[in-house]
């Protein structure tokens, strides 16, 4: 299995580069962000709790995020592998997927990570605020305090897959199709 951590800022690249990733390796895409707008859509009762804490650039509970992934594993065997991508992004989210992956044999192969500078970040979501009705986009002070959190919390993530020899990175600075073909680079370069 080709299990792929796609990791990075809020506006990096990641739902953008696993459209293409899925495509080219056949893979299931797990979005956390979009598993929880999918809820929010449904009016469940999960979803109208996260939703407070998304509107506020704020990050949902691990436990919340680690059984919808869970979930997610269990209705997808047989695939040929996966890309997290939006998780996991605390390091307790990280261990539990090492033992959900652990528990089935099987094991993270890397981790890509998509580096972009915070300035072009805010300008990437605050042009796409203008159009994708999602609402931590629209407001510059809620794509500051995503910021925060990834700094705070999320980026930390890295090390834990350095430790294990799977962190690499790749500019997500440039054109959509060189940052693909970077992270294809490194994809091609495990087999
Ligand atoms: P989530 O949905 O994961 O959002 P995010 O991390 O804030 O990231 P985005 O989806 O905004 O960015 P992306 O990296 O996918 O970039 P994209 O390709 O879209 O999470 C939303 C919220 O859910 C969180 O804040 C949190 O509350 C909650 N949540 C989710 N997962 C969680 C977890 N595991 N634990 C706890 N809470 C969780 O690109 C962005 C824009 O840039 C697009 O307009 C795109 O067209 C453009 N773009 C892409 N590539 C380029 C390029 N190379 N050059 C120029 N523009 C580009
Ligand atoms: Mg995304």
């Amino acid at each position: 299995m080709l299990n792929l951590v796609l990791f990075g800022a809020p506006g990096s690249g990641k739902g953008t580069q696993s459209k293409k990733l899925i495509d080219k390796y056949q893979l299931i895409h797990l979005s956390t962000g979009d598993l929880l707008r999918s809820e929010i859509a449904q009016g469940t009762e999960l979803g109208l709790e996260a939703k407070k804490l998304m509107d506020d650039g704020k990050l949902v509970p691990d436990a919340v995020v680690n059984g919808m992934i869970s979930n997610k594993l269990d209705a997808n065997k047989g695939a040929k592998g996966f890309i997290f991508d939006g998780f996991p992004r605390t390091t307790a989210q990280a261990e539990a997927l090492d033992q959900l992956l652990a528990s089935k044999n099987e094991s993270i192969s890397v981790m890509v990570k998509l580096v972009v500078d915070d300035e072009e970040l805010m300008h990437r979501l605050l042009l796409r605020g203008k159009e994708s009705g999602r609402p931590d986009d629209a407001n510059p002070e809620v794509i500051k305090k995503r910021l925060v959190e990834y700094h705070s919390k999320t980026e930390i993530v890295g090390e834990f897959y350095k430790d294990q020899n799977k962190l690499q990175s790749v500019n997500g600075i440039g054109e959509v199709d060189d940052v693909f073909n970077a992270i294809v680079g490194v994809l091609d370069s495990l087999r």
